[in-house]
């Protein structure tokens, strides 16, 4: 079962690896055996992850990476391809949240909620793919979704916009790339304390909702992981366009 999992022999780029679930998703995917390239903008941060990942015996490289910036996505790609292999593992992770409802929210938060969220997944992806069909290699591309994608909640209108986006994307794609051997999958994830929303997770507001979800508790960084290795690696090899809570039941409340 173990050997199913492994992600041995794969190059994984993983966006905004510079902090929370981006920094443990690159963790997991370099102890399952891949080579990890860790991106964001945060230079120092990508310095320090990648520290600790070698002193765990991973793989690993730092790949400064813009997802809004076209140019420093097609120099990630050429730069992997001479230097580590191809990209066949993507996890689409980096995202930004402005908290506000919809008719209180900025043109300027709602464009960068976007840019970020919804157009920077498909500029990574549409890089990503490109190459592996140029190289006829099959790939596996996990994004990072949310709960508030799939079912609305009060105070983060544009984000939760970006993130339903995302989803159908993952439905689109995975259609149109099935047959070029990439699958396309999400992950939605209930609420984990990271530097995103640990300022309201941690207020009294913030408990009390949290404490009316079914688990009564934030997700553990560690309970992503088997979601994450299971489509990421070979052992979901017919899993395409699967679109996964990992919440602890929060989607069956109203949120
Ligand atoms: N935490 C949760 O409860 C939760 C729930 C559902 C979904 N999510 C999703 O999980 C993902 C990670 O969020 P998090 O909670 O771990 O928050 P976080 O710690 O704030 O991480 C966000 C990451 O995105 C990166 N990023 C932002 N803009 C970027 C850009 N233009 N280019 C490249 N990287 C960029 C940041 O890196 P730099 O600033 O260094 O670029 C950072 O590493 C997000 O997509 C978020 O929507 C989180």
């Amino acid at each position: 079962m173990h050997e199913r999992l492994t992600l041995r022999n794969k190059v994984a780029l993983v966006t905004g690896a510079s902090s929370g679930l981006g920094a443990h998703f690159s963790r997991v995917l370099a102890m399952a055996g891949a080579r990890v390239l860790i991106s964001g903008r945060r230079q120092d941060k990508l310095d320090q992850l990648a520290d600790r990942i070698s002193d765990n015996q991973g793989d690993v490289l730092v790949l400064p990476m813009d997802v809004t910036d076209e140019d420093s996505i097609r120099h990630a790609i050429v730069s992997s391809n001479e230097n580590t292999g191809p990209i066949t593992v993507l996890v689409n992770n980096a995202g930004v949240a402005y908290p506000d409802r919809l008719v209180n929210a900025t043109e300027e938060a709602w464009d960068r909620t976007m840019d970020t969220n919804l157009k920077g997944v498909w500029r990574v992806s549409r890089a990503v793919c490109r190459n592996l069909l140029d190289l006829e290699l099959p790939g596996s591309i996990v994004n990072i979704a949310s709960i508030l994608g799939l079912h609305p909640g009060f105070g983060a209108g544009s984000y939760a916009v970006s993130k339903a986006g995302v989803i159908h994307m993952t439905r689109v794609m995975a259609l149109e790339l099935g047959r070029g051997r990439i699958r396309v999958n999400a992950i939605c994830p209930g609420y984990f304390k990271t530097d995103m929303n640990k300022d309201y997770l941690e207020s009294s507001k913030g408990r009390e909702y949290i404490n009316r979800t079914p688990a009564r508790r934030t997700g553990e960084f560690h309970e992503l992981d088997i979601p994450l290795l299971m489509l990421a690696s070979d052992a979901g090899s017919f899993i395409n366009g699967a679109v996964l809570p990992v919440d602890g039941g929060h989607l069956l409340n109203s949120l």
